[in-house]
Parts: C-alpha cells; sequence; structure tokens
C-alpha cells in the first residue's frame, strides 16, 4: 500500500536560479503538506551516500559534484500517494522530456540541473527523509 509521504531536494541549479519559493508554490498549491524542511549543504560523503545507487553509472561524479556544488533544499511532503503524485507533478528526469506545466518543465535547464530530486518509490522516500532528518526535526 502506497504511504503518504515522499522526500524532496531542490537542487543547487533551481536554488542559484531564484526558484525556491516558485517551487514551494507549486508544491503546496499540488496539495502537498511540508512536515520537514531545511535550507542546507551537502558534503561530498553526503551526496556519495545519498547516491550510492548510482554510483556505478557513468555521470556519477558529475551528480555528485553537481549536488555539492551550492546550497539546496531538502523536505519531507505528506499527501495521499504521495510518492506517485510528487514525481507526476515534477515530470521526467529529463526536463526536456517532462510534460507542460510540471516544475521540472517550467524550472529545470538539463537532465542534470533538473531542479528537485522526487523519491522514487516509498520506500527509498523512507531511507532518504531519515539520511536529512531526525524524528524532532519532522512534524
Ligand atoms: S530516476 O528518476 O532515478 O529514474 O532517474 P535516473 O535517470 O535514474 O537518474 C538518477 C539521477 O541521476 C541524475 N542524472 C544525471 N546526472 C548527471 N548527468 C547525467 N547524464 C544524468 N542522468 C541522470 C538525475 O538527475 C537523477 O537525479 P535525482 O536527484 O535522482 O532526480
Amino acid at each position: 500500500m502506497a504511504t503518504n509521504r515522499t522526500f524532496t531536494m531542490i537542487k543547487p541549479d533551481a536554488v542559484k536560479n531564484g526558484y525556491i519559493g516558485a517551487i514551494l508554490e507549486k508544491i503546496q498549491t499540488a496539495g502537498f503538506k511540508i512536515v520537514a524542511m531545511k535550507y542546507t549543504k551537502l558534503s561530498k560523503g553526503d551526496a556519495e551516500t545519498f547516491y550510492a545507487v548510482h554510483s556505478e553509472r557513468p555521470f556519477f561524479n558529475d551528480l555528485v559534484a553537481f549536488m555539492t556544488s551550492g546550497p539546496i533544499v531538502s523536505a519531507i511532503l505528506e499527501k495521499s500517494n504521495a510518492v506517485e503524485d510528487f514525481r507526476t507533478l515534477i515530470g521526467a528526469t529529463n526536463p526536456e522530456e517532462a510534460a507542460e506545466g510540471t516544475i521540472r518543465k517550467l524550472f529545470a535547464g538539463s537532465i542534470q540541473e533538473n531542479a528537485v530530486h522526487g523519491s522514487d518509490s516509498d520506500e527509498n522516500a523512507a531511507i532518504e527523509g531519515a539520511f536529512h532528518f531526525s524524528g524532532r526535526e519532522i512534524f
């Protein structure tokens, strides 16, 4: 059964381009409640651990370098069917393939600088949320 939480990061490109407010507005307008949120910066070790599942992929080093290039906003979001509905809201990983009106279509520049992360399963949403937040930071 689908859980009601997902995990997201507003990535360094979107932060740098001044899109934090616009992206959070899209998220809240779509019915997601923010139950945890922080403005932070990943260390190299943080990014390598977070993206460890992709460590054998050719873009891994580029992905880690990009995700540590500047601050991010990380958040846990609550809504029924959260993981699937959030993936629909953000659109395809590659913004060129993202549907009109999706966050990546509106705010992303490339498959690497793609504005936001969204968990791909309930299991990963729980793991990723716990990586970024302690229990007392979740409301
Ligand atoms: S997904 O969403 O997991 O199905 O997407 P996937 O294609 O597997 O990509 C996983 C993450 O890697 C990033 N990515 C890349 N970064 C740099 N260069 C290239 N070529 C590239 N391809 C994919 C992509 O933005 C995904 O990041 P997250 O944060 O998981 O969305």
